[in-house]
């Protein structure tokens, strides 16, 4: 039975189009469905909201830690080692202003001018951004599309005498894929050669649909788990992405005061406001039914939209193994990423992200990119809407 708490009553749209930025419901035209931010159309747990609002209530505001909130970072340590790897130290952990704002940290913390970082391709925009903001440059390892997996043996070659580090999206963004204990070994393992950091980005670790299981460079021993930065997101699972909050897992104190050090928190010009940190805290500690839940009715989607999809003409989608976002294969249906983005815009009513080089790398050439984190009646009529407009592009063709 589906879940009072993502049933079709349970997307506040009047709400969303006021606040859901971003290429979201606040800023498509009217009657577009947009399924494009990774952006869930819920509200957040209820245990969240109250939080924030006695906290509100009493009404102090003043200069929080430097070094983030003692209880968001025991929670997440506590959370971190009980759910997923064990031995993490909340003195480690540093919250700062949204998960993106972590990788931009930790680049600026280990990257100078001129340096290289070898990132994946096609990935989320934002490795590329956070390398390219520190002065760096980016090489990419390729996908295969017939194997499914990144082409790990070209890693050698991509290696130069500037090459600092490497980025790795686990779950992966824009693929759905987890990366397995094999390739993380393969990574840790090239990393530990040539004297790289790892920027390891496990923002979707909480989206994992069963019987896939997420497996993480923690869980590798030392020495290949101790270059590994990691950080972790509250958008994705809870609903976050407004509040602005991220944290990043330092592999030692090192590594963390130079984390620290770049991220201005000493000096007040960075960090994570209070009530961002307040919030988080209670995700953590009291939210967890909340995302499983949600996983549950994320699974029954995921399903439903890649049986959809693949009846459509011209389109291949597979079966995302986490995250809520698809990457279907169009190249198929005669039209590239943004041409085909264009046509669901307009003809379609529907919105989703073009696979083109700015956001993911080329890559992600002839591939859009879709959120499904929305209701099942919402999903439903963007795939109708999307299988009307398929079948007369395939008429038009013939
Ligand atoms: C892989 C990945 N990393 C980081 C982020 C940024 O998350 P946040 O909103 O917490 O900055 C996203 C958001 O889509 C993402 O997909």
């Amino acid at each position: 039975m589906a879940s009072v708490l993502f049933d079709n009553q349970s997307v506040p749209l009047k709400l969303l189009s006021e606040r859901a930025y971003n290429y979201r419901w606040a800023e498509i035209d009217q009657g577009v469905i947009p399924l494009t931010a990774a952006d869930p159309d819920f509200a957040v747990a209820r245990e969240i909201r109250d939080a924030i609002t006695r906290y509100a209530h009493e009404g102090v505001f003043s200069y929080g830690p430097h070094r983030g909130l003692p209880s968001l970072r025991t929670a997440m340590a506590q959370e971190l080692s009980t759910r997923h790897y064990g031995g993490v130290d909340p003195e480690r952990i540093l919250p700062l202003d949204s998960a993106a704002s972590c990788m931009f940290t930790a680049a600026r913390a280990f990257l100078n001018q001129g340096d290289e970082m070898i990132i994946f391709d096609p990935v989320d925009y934002l490795f590329e951004q956070a390398a390219t903001a520190a002065g760096a440059l980016i090489k990419r390892c390729p996908y295969d599309p017939e194997s499914g997996n990144f082409r790990l043996d070209l890693l050698e070659g991509l290696v130069t005498d500037r090459t600092r580090m490497i980025g790795v999206c686990n779950p992966h963004n824009p693929l759905g894929r987890l990366i397995t204990e094999g390739e993380l070994s393969t990574i840790a393992g090239f990393a530990q050669k040539h004297d790289l950091w790892i920027l390891n980005d496990e923002v979707w670790s909480d989206i994992v649909f069963k019987p896939h299981e997420f497996s993480s460079f923690h869980h590798l021993p030392s020495p290949l788990r101790d270059r590994v930065i990691t950080l972790h997101g509250f958008s994705k699972a809870f609903g976050l992405a407004g509040l602005r909050i991220g944290t990043i897992l330092a592999p030692g104190p090192e590594a963390y005061t130079k984390i620290l050090n770049a991220s201005q928190v000493m000096s007040t010009a960075g960090g994570a406001s209070t009530l961002s940190q307040i919030a988080a805290t209670t995700a953590v500690e009291h939210c967890r039914y909340w995302v499983d839940d949600f996983v549950g009715h994320l699974h029954g989607l995921r399903d439903l939209a890649v049986q959809r999809l693949n009846a459509m003409p011209g389109i291949s989608c597979k079966s995302p193994e986490a995250t809520y976002l698809l990457f279907p294969d169009i190249r198929g249906t005669g039209l590239g990423a943004d041409a085909m983005t264009d046509y669901l815009n307009t003809v379609a009513r529907v919105a989703v992200i073009p696979g083109n080089e700015r956001f993911f790398g080329p890559g992600g050439a002839g591939h859009i990119r879709l959120c499904f984190a929305t209701s099942e009646k919402i999903l439903v009529d963007a795939l109708d809407r999307m299988e009307t407009a398929m079948h007369s592009l395939a008429q038009n063709r013939n």
